[in-house]
């Protein structure tokens, strides 16, 4: 039976949305002790014990790093009690440990999941990214156009001002030169600290005010963003970005010979997936973890690509309950 028969993405998306509250459940003790390990520490360990519990036979196709380099949850970890589907998993146990540590806004635990051999492979280095929400031509913003070209084209398919538009872009020296170009032509910029999963599902997410997501981060982040793009709808385009031999041979370890390949959405995610993603801190997708005396409360987004469906679950448990 091929992969995507057998993935069951309706019954595993319950599954999936409690791997996601727990690692958020987790880490939300932490939020502004200004210890981004411990924070993250906390989020893997959770996630992991309930990644565990799930009936799946899956593998960690994009994860908290090397075998060397990350102890649980690594690239190519076998997950799951092996009884279930073949699945390749995306995720980050808390995206945005910085965000938490100080208790700045948008910090979410994420999770994405589809059969084997869905997702791009893709190795720690940075991707520079693209993206918009649904609803315009395809291929009207693309990578190869400059920042002002894609804020010019955008406006005119949104038949509007360039002064309409917002850009989100992560606030680095590396992007002083972008947000000058995109400043020149009149756009807002709304500059963010870290966390850029978040930043590109804003792009599709209704009310956020953000028309379009630009820029360098992790590549990692690049597939679970395009994975939460192909539920939420939207486009996005990803190009990895290498400094230095070392992580061209990432790059070759991860099977990938073309480097200078521009991914569009559904060439990173190339099958139907699910996304979960919780709110540790607040933000403008999802609320902080709720603490309150003997309580706490979570709310969960739950997707599905083959659907479109976007879920919100919220979740109360005593403080002290097993997370079984
Ligand atoms: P962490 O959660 O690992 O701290 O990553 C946060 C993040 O801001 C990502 O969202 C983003 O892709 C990446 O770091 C950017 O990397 P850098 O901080 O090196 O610019």
């Amino acid at each position: 039976m091929p992969a995507h028969a057998e993935f069951q993405d309706r019954m595993l998306s319950l599954g999936l949305a409690r791997v996601s509250e727990a690692a958020a459940l987790a880490s939300a003790r932490l939020v502004g002790h200004g210890d981004e390990k411990a924070a993250d520490q906390a989020a893997v360990n959770a996630m992991r014990e309930q990644l565990n519990m799930l009936d799946i036979a899956g593998v960690v196709v994009i994860g908290e790093g090397e075998r060397d380099e990350a102890p649980m949850l690594f690239i190519g970890e076998e997950v799951g009690t092996g009884k279930g589907p073949g699945v390749d998993i995306a995720l980050d146990p808390l995206e945005g440990t910085t965000l938490t540590a100080k208790d700045m806004p948008n910090a979410l635990t994420v999770i994405a999941m589809g059969p084997r051999g869905s997702m791009l492979h893709a190795p720690d280095v940075y991707m520079d990214k693209l993206a918009i929400g649904p609803g315009y031509p395809k291929d009207v913003v693309t990578l190869t156009m400059s920042p002002a070209e894609r804020v010019a084209a955008l406006a005119a398919a949104k038949d509007c001002k360039t002064s309409d538009i917002t850009v989100c872009i992560l606030e680095r020296p590396r992007h002083e030169e972008m947000i000058a170009e995109v400043r020149a032509t009149g756009a807002s910029i709304r500059l963010i600290t870290d966390g850029d999963v978040a930043g590109v599902m804003h792009c599709a997410e209704p009310g956020t005010g953000i028309d379009m997501y630009m820029g360098a981060g992790g590549a990692p982040e690049g597939v679970l963003a395009a994975a939460a793009l192909k539920c939420m709808g939207g486009q996005m385009y990803g190009r990895l970005l290498f400094r230095n031999d070392d992580e061209r041979a990432r790059a070759a370890k991860a099977g990938i010979t073309d480097l200078d390949r521009i991914y569009a959405r559904d060439e990173m995610v190339t099958e139907d997936v699910i996304f979960a993603a919780t709110g540790v801190t607040a933000g403008n997708i999802l609320p902080a973890v709720k603490r309150e005396p003997g309580w706490m409360t979570t709310e969960t987004l739950i997707m599905r690509s083959k659907t479109g469906s976007v879920r919100r679950m919220n979740y109360r448990t005593p403080v002290d309950s097993p997370q079984t």
